[in-house]
């Protein structure tokens, strides 16, 4: 499974590349408002650190913005992906991105039926929100179940990209599933390398070493 952060910042992004965990970002318009920056410095730089997918969202709601969106975003870096909403006028836009080459990513997706519609648009990635789905007491792992069995059914070549990730079972439950991409918070990719049991073994160890005497260096 590929893991993503979905996070503006910068900071973030660097300490967590630095641990080989990190094969891409997810932005979207709440999380570049948050980072303070303009939005195209902002894309540049994640780029500059970051070699796998790195997702711009257009903001445009028709499609000749949208294109226009995102044939400025496209400039900044070959592993820009242009994030679109699932909409008539995001589905036209991926359609006429991915025929072109162009890596997209459609957000925004809830349900099967739309996951299905992005498939027959071509987008590389399709977004599920599970957390949000979640959040109104509806079934978001359930929604990867619905996706991955359809996507496998035809032989659809996007990829699953389970977004609104709350917390580390999220991530495990949709490797389970085989869900492509993972795209957490910062919070939660750290949250994933830690166990009690590895804490206080870690510590008896290093304890009973102490005793020793002894250094390796
Ligand atoms: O970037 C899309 C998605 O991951 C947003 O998550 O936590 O705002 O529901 P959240």
């Amino acid at each position: 499974m590929k893991f993503f952060v979905d996070t503006a910042d910068i900071a973030e992004i660097k300490d967590l590349a630095a641990t080989g965990m990190v094969d891409g970002v997810t932005t979207n318009p709440s999380l570049a408002a948050k980072s303070g920056k303009k939005f195209l410095d902002l894309i540049a730089e994640i780029c500059a650190v970051v070699t796998g997918p790195v997702s711009a969202e257009v903001t445009a709601l028709d499609h000749a913005t949208m294109m226009k969106e995102a044939n400025v975003l496209k400039k900044i870096a070959p592993h820009v992906t242009i994030k679109v909403p699932l909409t008539p006028d995001g589905l036209k836009t991926c359609k006429a991105l991915s025929d072109d080459g162009t890596m997209v990513n459609v957000t925004l997706c809830f349900s099967p039926a739309q996951a299905l519609l992005a498939a027959k648009a071509g987008a590389t990635f399709i977004s599920p929100f599970v957390g949000r789905l979640d959040d109104i007491g509806s079934d978001g792992m359930g929604l990867i179940s619905d996706i991955c069995t359809i996507y496998k059914n035809y032989g659809y070549k996007t990829e699953v990209l389970v977004a609104s990730i709350r917390h580390p079972m999220h991530v495990v439950s949709a490797a389970k599933l085989g869900a492509h991409v993972s795209t957490m918070p910062p919070a939660t990719l750290r949250q994933l390398f830690n166990h009690p049991l590895t804490d206080k073994g870690l510590k008896a160890f290093l304890d009973d070493w102490a005793k020793t005497g002894q250094s390796i260096l």
